[in-house]
């Protein structure tokens, strides 16, 4: 997808760091743009900040399908055809396989993978039908592509991420519909995602104190994402070049890179993974 302006973009997670930033980055482009997020306070506070003419928020919780497809119903009745769906809202419960708990699976599994599966289900069939060049944007996470521990549910899912992108940009190649596929693999950025329990439905919360290495393992990251060197917004104009660029995946830190390398020639040679996050012996 070249061009931007005139079009309607849809992002979810857009009432918070990088859906934010990516539906500014919209409106500056051009686009008219659909806010999608669970948060209502969030999302209104985010409206204030957009042109009226050329934004629209729908609260939603992309784990429920029948949300996401009244998002569909609402956008295409404000702005008509969708040209760019940046499936992004995504939840983050740290912690190793032992410390995590079913309901951190299902809650992750539920926004991060079945949103993405619900945002494709309620679009992509209009998207498909109306003929214009158009793109699907997936965030995923270098946790997409690495797979430390400490992790257990953030990797999984956004490894799913990933292959179901991959998986789609193969099949809209086959049926040859002008329809992009990128996949965004940020490493840690400033946001709010560490405090991602503000949004757990009340089902899906912890009732067990969490424990001291789950704690530390909360700690340590949300610190590196804190002292992330690219803001949300450089990883939406990033993920914006790209989409034009029409690249599968994008890989807004360029640090990352030789980590990726190394994963993939262990695993070429039959090796075991080194820990990416591995703290040196000793
Ligand atoms: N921050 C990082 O370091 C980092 C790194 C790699 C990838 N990511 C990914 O970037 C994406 C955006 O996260 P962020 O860092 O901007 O975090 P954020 O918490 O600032 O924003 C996420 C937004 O998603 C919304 N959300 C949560 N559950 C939802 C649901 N069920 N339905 C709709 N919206 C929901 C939240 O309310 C929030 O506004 C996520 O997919 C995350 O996994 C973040």
């Amino acid at each position: 997808m070249h061009t931007f302006a005139g079009r309607t973009a849809v992002v979810t997670g857009a009432a918070s760091g990088l859906g934010l930033a990516l539906a500014s980055a919209c409106l500056a482009r051009g686009m008219n743009v659909v806010l999608a997020d669970i948060d209502p306070a969030a999302l209104e506070a985010a409206m204030a900040t957009m042109p009226p003419a050329r934004a629209l928020a729908v609260p939603t919780d992309v784990s429920e399908a029948r949300s996401v497809a009244a998002l569909a119903e609402h956008a295409r009745r404000r702005f008509g055809a969708i040209h760019l769906l940046a499936n992004n809202a995504g939840v983050a419960p740290m912690g190793s396989l032992e410390d995590s708990t079913i309901a951190d699976w299902q809650w992750a599994i539920g926004v991060n993978l079945m949103g993405l599966v619900h945002g494709l289900k309620a679009f992509l069939p209009g998207m498909r039908a109306h003929g214009e060049a158009a793109h699907v944007l997936n965030t995923a996470s270098v946790a997409g592509l690495l797979a430390p521990g400490g992790m257990a549910v953030y990797n999984t899912t956004k490894h799913a991420v990933v292959a179901l992108s991959e998986t789609l940009l193969h099949e809209l190649q086959e049926d040859r519909v002008p329809i992009g596929v990128s996949v965004l693999c940020p490493a840690w950025f400033p946001s709010r995602l560490a405090e991602g329990d503000r949004m757990r439905p009340a089902g899906l919360q912890n009732r067990e104190p969490v424990g001291a290495a789950r704690k530390a393992t909360e700690a340590r990251l949300a610190a590196a994402a804190a002292a992330g060197r690219l803001s949300a917004q450089d990883i939406a104009t990033i993920a914006l070049d790209g989409v034009a660029a029409n690249a599968f995946i994008i890989l807004p830190h360029e640090r990352i890179r030789s980590a990726i390398e190394g994963r993939f020639a262990d695993i070429i040679a039959c090796k075991s993974p080194r820990d990416p996050l591995a703290r040196p012996a000793g």
